[in-house]
């Protein structure tokens, strides 16, 4: 077959499947809202949790890095792209994470694909939780080392893989701290314990606690009171709860030293705007006393779930603010999130290889700015939706 008819044999395909991926234009972003196709919809699918894209004093740390730098870093960090923007954010990373050093990289991706390919070498052992995120995913078959996924946060099946683990020289638990489609919150103290006993070192990509669990929005290792373990290496993106965009890796300062000597995503990829990284640690600053936002999030979530749950939703439960709510067929989800986008809210459809076969979702997220009135609309509209997708699959 040609090159031609094997790339329209593969459309062919996802389309039949109902696994057909298409762009949407965003016209703007108003805070917890989007404007699509000229209409201004409540937008349920965004991570920018604490609305701080939109902080006045993170957008004036932007203007004032992008007048004094220009737009762009000019080169990778350890040629000319290493902007002394960068230190004071990876001190404040530090400081939050209560770690000895930070290292940014220009994505989460880039940040989890590095760390675990220079971590976990030949002879090496990495056991995986069955749902972490495509990246760390990808981390994995970078790496020479050995890999063995565990079942979602099963202890059991965890040490079972430990116990005969020894004779691999080093072995590494990584895991997401909140599930980025599940929501919810991976054991650490019981998994950190395993890692003692058995000599392994835990990772966390904790992209989707940062800046909202624990007091200090710190994340997932302060929410459990480990902090005080400096072994625990974490990884976490500025572009969810911070508001922009970039990775970073939480650690001793030789680790930190270590990756940006092998990282290749590190080396090989141009360093971030200034503007990003000085919105970022505008953003961190306010992360450390943000509670109150915190816990009008967190607040949001539970005003959600309690109306889902009265309204008999089938979503699973949690302690975060995303809130998965499971539709089950690729096809169903799909027309689902399209008629529930015509109903004024936006919830992308998340189907397979994202989540696993007939678990396709809506993933709904809530952030802080929400108001009592949004949900109320929101609600309004799964119910209608549902009536109108059910009465279709009814026939
Ligand atoms: C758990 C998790 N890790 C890593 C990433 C990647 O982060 P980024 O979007 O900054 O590349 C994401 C989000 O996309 C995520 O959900």
């Amino acid at each position: 077959m040609d090159h031609h008819s094997w790339i329209k044999d593969e459309i062919g395909r996802l389309r039949q499947n109902n696994l057909w991926r298409s762009l949407r234009s965003v016209e703007s972003l108003p805070l917890g809202r989007a404007k699509i196709d000229g209409r201004e919809i409540i937008l349920l699918g965004s991570n920018n949790y604490l609305g701080l894209s939109a902080h006045p004093q993170v957008i004036e740390a932007a203007k004032n890095a992008l007048v004094g730098f220009g737009t762009g870093s000019s080169g990778s960090r350890l040629t000319t792209g290493n902007l002394n923007l960068y230190a004071e954010l990876e001190e404040k990373i530090a400081k939050l994470k209560q770690t000895e050093a930070a290292i940014v990289f220009s994505s989460g991706y880039l940040a989890n694909i590095g760390v675990i390919s220079v971590l976990a070498v030949e002879g090496d052992l990495i056991l995986s939780d069955q749902l972490n995120h495509a990246s760390i995913i990808d981390g994995c078959r970078l790496s020479k080392a050995e890999k063995l996924i565990y079942l979602h946060s099963d202890l059991t099946h965890l040490e079972h893989l430990l116990k005969d683990a020894g004779r691999y020289q080093r072995r590494w638990i990584i895991t997401d701290g909140v599930f980025s489609m599940d929501g919810d919150i991976a054991p650490l103290p019981a998994i950190y314990d395993l890692a003692c006993r058995y000599g392994a070192r835990l990772i966390v990509d904790d992209a989707h606690g940062f800046g909202v669990l624990g007091r200090k929005g710190s994340g997932t290792v302060e929410y459990f009171g480990l902090s005080k373990n400096r072994d625990i290496i974490q990884i976490g993106t500025l572009s969810k709860a911070v508001g922009g965009l970039g990775g970073y890796v939480a650690a001793s300062k030789n680790l930190i030293d270590l990756l940006i000597n092998q990282a290749r995503s590190f080396i090989f990829s141009t360093g971030l705007p200034p503007a990003t990284l000085a919105a970022a640690a505008a953003a961190v600053d306010i992360i450390h006393s943000c509670v109150e936002t915190r816990q009008k999030l967190l607040g949001n979530a539970r005003k959600l779930k309690n109306e889902l749950h009265q309204h008999k939703f089938d979503f699973l439960v949690n302690e975060t603010q995303i809130i998965p709510l499971i539709i089950g067929s690729a096809k169903r989800t799909l027309h689902f999130s399209e008629v529930l986008f015509e109903h004024g809210v936006y919830a992308p459809a998340i189907r397979p290889p994202t989540v696993p076969e007939g678990t396709s979702r809506l993933r709904i997220s809530v952030i802080a700015t929400h108001t009592d009135d949004d949900i109320r609309k929101v609600i309004q509209a799964l119910i209608e939706s549902r009536t109108s997708v059910d009465k279709i699959y009814q026939l």
